[in-house]
């Protein structure tokens, strides 16, 4: 059926808490990237968020609380490294996955036995929450498989005559989802690299990060959302990496501008003048991660409203927020990533 979705301001943020409560789909700001929420205690109100996402339903959602003494009653136990983690990053983006209660509706996390919960830092999220007075379960407010949406017209674009409303908070800050790591197991797992880095974890617990697709594992993924396709613009993306890129890059460029087809090549500000004959996407100023990450989501669907045939990508250093970039950017590339 299609829906008007009413583009709501931050004035008129109760009118968005009674769609709520009538177990009805919002979109929201948070500190990451929008989200789409539902009454987490509600199975048919989160039956919602799959529908108009298109999500796969054996794909767990994030419960969102407004404080973190909420946990209780959601969750069997806090182990005390969760605890310290808790305290020192929230609100923020980091997403622990603990053993849940049977409070948790079997549609939010998908029949596991563990729950993604997490405070955002956003000022809007948290009032809705303290609104509402029930936790929100949302996952990204994109449609299943497109870049998350880091503002309100991103939301509109995807889910536009699909979902009642979407709360207009501005551009998110962080532009990454949160970190989400599993503290079921020891030592704690890093499920999905994001706003919180792997170092700034490890100052305080041990964490174990295993690559995706680094050959070393035969697992079968302990996070469900992670063998989705993802982040993925219509063009053709090739993630190009090591000092030779610029050269490798203009070289697979060629017969794609002979055929006169779009060709974009995301790179920092300084070295845009290295690609005078492609549609340069800026990623900041060279070296600013957390510029990139704000703006990555909001240039991948640049790429697709340019009409981009095929976008090359120059790959980043891993270390601090650089680990979350870059596992968002193989998604987006879809393996085919070229290293120099
Ligand atoms: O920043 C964020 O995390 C945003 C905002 C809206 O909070 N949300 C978000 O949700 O990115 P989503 O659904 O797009 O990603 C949640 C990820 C998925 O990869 C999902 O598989 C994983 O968290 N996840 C959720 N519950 C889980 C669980 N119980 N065990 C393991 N992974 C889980
Ligand atoms: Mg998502």
């Amino acid at each position: 059926m299609e829906l008007k979705t009413r583009h709501l301001t931050p004035e008129e943020i109760d009118e968005a808490a009674q769609i709520l409560r009538e177990g009805m789909v919002v979109a929201f700001p948070t500190e990451t990237v929008y989200g789409l929420g539902a009454n987490a205690l509600d199975p048919e109100a989160v039956k919602s968020i799959f529908r108009a996402k298109g999500r796969p339903q054996d794909n767990p959602l994030i419960i969102h609380l407004a404080i973190a003494q909420q946990v209780e009653g959601f969750v069997q136990e806090v182990p005390p490294q969760a605890l310290l983690l808790m305290e020192r990053f929230w609100p923020g983006p980091l997403t622990l996955v603990l053993k849940k209660t049977e409070q948790v509706p079997d549609i939010v996390t998908a029949g596991l036995d563990t729950v993604a919960v997490r405070v955002p830092d956003h000022p809007v999220a948290l009032e809705l929450l303290r609104l509402t007075g029930f936790p929100l379960a949302a996952p990204s407010a994109n449609r299943s498989g497109r870049p998350s949406p880091t503002r309100a017209e991103h939301v509109l674009a995807d889910l536009g005559g699909l979902i009642p409303a979407v709360l207009d908070g501005g551009e998110t800050g962080w532009g990454l989802e949160s970190t989400v790591l599993d503290c079921t197991v020891t030592p704690f797992r890093l499920l999905r690299p994001g706003g919180v880095t792997l170092e700034e974890l490890r100052d305080l617990v041990p964490v174990l990060y295993q690559a995706e697709g680094d050959g070393t594992g035969t697992e079968a993924p302990r996070s469900p959302g992670m063998k989705y396709q993802h982040y993925a613009p219509e063009a053709k993306v090739y993630l190009v990496t090591g000092d030779g890129a610029a050269t490798k890059i203009k070289e697979l460029s060629e017969p794609y501008r002979k055929r006169g087809e779009g060709v974009g090549v995301m790179t920092w500000d300084e070295r845009a003048e290295l690609y005078p004959s492609l549609t340069v996407l800026p990623m900041g100023p060279e070296g600013n991660f957390a510029a990139l990450a704000h703006n990555l989501f909001h240039l991948l669907r640049q790429a697709d409203i340019l009409g981009l045939k095929v976008l090359f990508i120059e790959g980043v250093s891993e270390d601090n927020l650089g680990l979350a970039i870059m596992n968002r950017l193989r998604k987006a590339a879809d393996q085919r990533e070229i290293k120099m």
